[in-house]
């Protein structure tokens, strides 16, 4: 399903560096790092009725992976939380809104890759829009196995959650051609990571697997399914998972803060048939409703 334009995000205001600029206004330099290198990192917020959802959580990550990579001068959480304030004011965005938030390496002196030739810090950029879970949770989505790997630790690893993410658009390339919503993607050894822009969850009977989070990102959404398991006495390990588990899996199904939880119907075209007749996703997806507003933060 592609997204449409939404003519709500017509007359946007962005936020980068230290103002808020109109959409068309809104650009970065050409001397900025993520122009020269990919060279940022980056988070996607949801904003409900109730304030922003597992706000710190995601903006620890954002630290972690800055500081990863080295940045200097991140700006603290505190200063994000106003520039963010500030944007959804300014936008009168107070649900139904997705942010990404991207803080980059900032502008180089001179174009290059050594980030010595960056001096003045980073670049923070707040890009809220209107836009509700992006899939289809009610009828789920199709995905096909992609033959792009996801990286691990010992190419790049999947704990900096970076924009360098040409493998997963790859995928999600090969997915658009097989006329399916969305790639999964395999790691290393072919267990399988992650979809392109989501982590995956299967359960077999009363039991929930995730492939651990070593090539996949250690979403923010799927560590909360992990917490509401463990908290309602659900079995849920993370294991290596193959494509045969997958397959003969009773409900497969994908986490993300952009589309929340999907199942997921059919993978390479076979049909996730529900043997034991047990709705574990639609258990998890109440139980996660019924704490989202515990987890907002109001700005
Ligand atoms: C590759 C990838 N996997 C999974 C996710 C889901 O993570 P989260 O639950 O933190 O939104 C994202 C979201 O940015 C992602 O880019």
């Amino acid at each position: 399903m592609l997204q449409k334009f939404d003519k709500r995000n017509e007359n946007l205001k962005i936020w980068v560096g230290d103002q808020l600029l109109n959409r068309n206004d809104a650009k970065v330099s050409v001397f900025d790092s993520v122009v020269q290198g990919g060279d940022a990192v980056w988070e996607g917020l949801r904003v409900y009725e109730e304030g922003v959802f597992l706000l710190d959580r995601h903006l620890n990550r954002l630290q972690e992976s800055a500081k990863a990579l080295c940045f200097e001068s991140i700006p603290s959480n505190d200063h994000i939380k106003l520039c963010l304030k500030k944007t959804l004011e300014a936008n009168k965005m107070s649900k139904d809104t997705h942010i990404r938030l991207t803080l980059t390496r900032g502008e180089k002196i001179t174009s290059g890759m050594d980030p010595r030739l960056n001096q003045s810090g980073p670049t923070l950029i707040i890009l809220p829009e209107w836009k509700p879970p992006v899939y289809d949770n009610e009828h789920g989505i199709s995905v096909i196995t992609s033959t792009i790997r996801r990286n691990n630790p010992s190419f790049l690893d999947s704990k900096i959650h970076h924009t360098n993410l040409l493998n997963n658009i790859q995928a999600k390339i090969q997915a658009n051609f097989a006329r399916v919503d969305a790639a999964l993607m395999l790691d290393y050894f072919g267990f399988a990571a992650e979809l392109n822009g989501t982590n995956i969850f299967m359960s077999k009977g009363d039991k929930v697997f995730t492939p651990f989070a070593d090539a996949c990102l250690h979403g923010i959404t799927r560590g909360l399914i992990i917490e509401l398991c463990e908290q309602h006495n659900i079995s849920c390990a993370e294991k290596n998972i193959s494509l045969t588990e997958l397959y003969n899996a009773d409900e497969v199904f994908c986490s993300g803060t952009m589309g929340e939880l999907t199942p997921i119907t059919a993978i390479d075209g076979r049909i996730i048939e529900n043997n034991s007749g047990i709705e574990m996703s639609k258990n998890l997806v109440s139980l996660f409703e019924g704490v989202r507003k515990n987890f907002c933060v109001n700005l």
